[in-house]
């Protein structure tokens, strides 16, 4: 598990698209984010190990087959990451769901830890982290860092798109953390100059606050 992995599927363009146009209503934003979820799983969890089983099907007749040997963990940095849980979940309905609450200091753009409940000793074998925005990487590389200390040495990221700044960020600090993503976009916006001017460490071009756009909140 390691590298970035870009997506090249048309779908995955497609849906992308629908989410950067601001005139997507919060409502089509979920679902559109909660199938793109489904989209990048898919390419993320292709290393998951498996294990033999047979079952008889209704000719009966022998099938080999197989069931997923990994337990796997999701989880979502509150708040966007919520908006691709369900996504995941279609495809892994089995999976335990750890919530990690980060915000980013809007004058350090330094991640804040609010939330963490996980319980002493983790019982799965890997970890996918999900949040829709890779932008400095300073609340992914403090989620995997927790992760990793709390036990689990398989851990990817799996995001919606990702600034190049913030990729190197989370490659340098864990290499062996693969990056799933839609995009990797252009850049990240630099302090503001001038009173209009957006906040500094958005992804351009990007599609704006997605914990904003997927809960129909004013930025704060
Ligand atoms: C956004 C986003 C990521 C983080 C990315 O969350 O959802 O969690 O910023 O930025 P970084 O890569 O520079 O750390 P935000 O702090 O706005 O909180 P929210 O999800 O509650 O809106």
């Amino acid at each position: 598990m390691n590298g970035v992995h870009e997506s090249q599927h048309p779908l995955v363009k497609e849906k992308l698209t629908i989410l950067r146009d601001p005139a997507t209503p919060p409502k089509t934003f979920r679902a559109v984010m909660r199938s793109l979820t489904t989209l990048l799983m898919y390419e993320a969890t292709r290393d998951l190990k498996i294990e033999p089983v047979s079952v008889i099907t209704p000719l009966q007749a022998k099938a080999q087959g197989v069931r997923l040997a990994d337990r796997v963990g999701l989880v979502p940095i509150l708040r966007a990451g919520l908006g691709m849980v369900d996504g995941a979940l279609d495809l892994l309905p089995d999976a335990q769901v750890w919530h990690i609450g980060l915000y980013r200091d809007e004058e350090t753009l330094r991640p804040v830890t609010y939330y963490n409940k996980l319980p002493r000793k983790p019982r799965v074998d890997v970890c996918f982290v999900l949040d829709p925005m890779l932008a400095t990487g300073g609340s992914a590389v403090a989620t995997v860092s927790i992760l990793k200390e709390w036990g689990v040495e398989r851990v990817a990221f799996v995001g919606i798109l990702a600034a190049p700044e913030g990729v190197d960020h989370l490659q340098s600090h864990h290499p062996d953390t693969a990056v799933y993503v839609a995009h990797v976009d252009d850049h990240l916006t630099p302090p503001p100059q001038r009173p209009d001017d957006p906040p500094a460490g958005f992804i351009v071009p990007g599609l704006g606050d997605a914990g904003d756009r997927l809960f129909g909140t004013e930025p704060q």
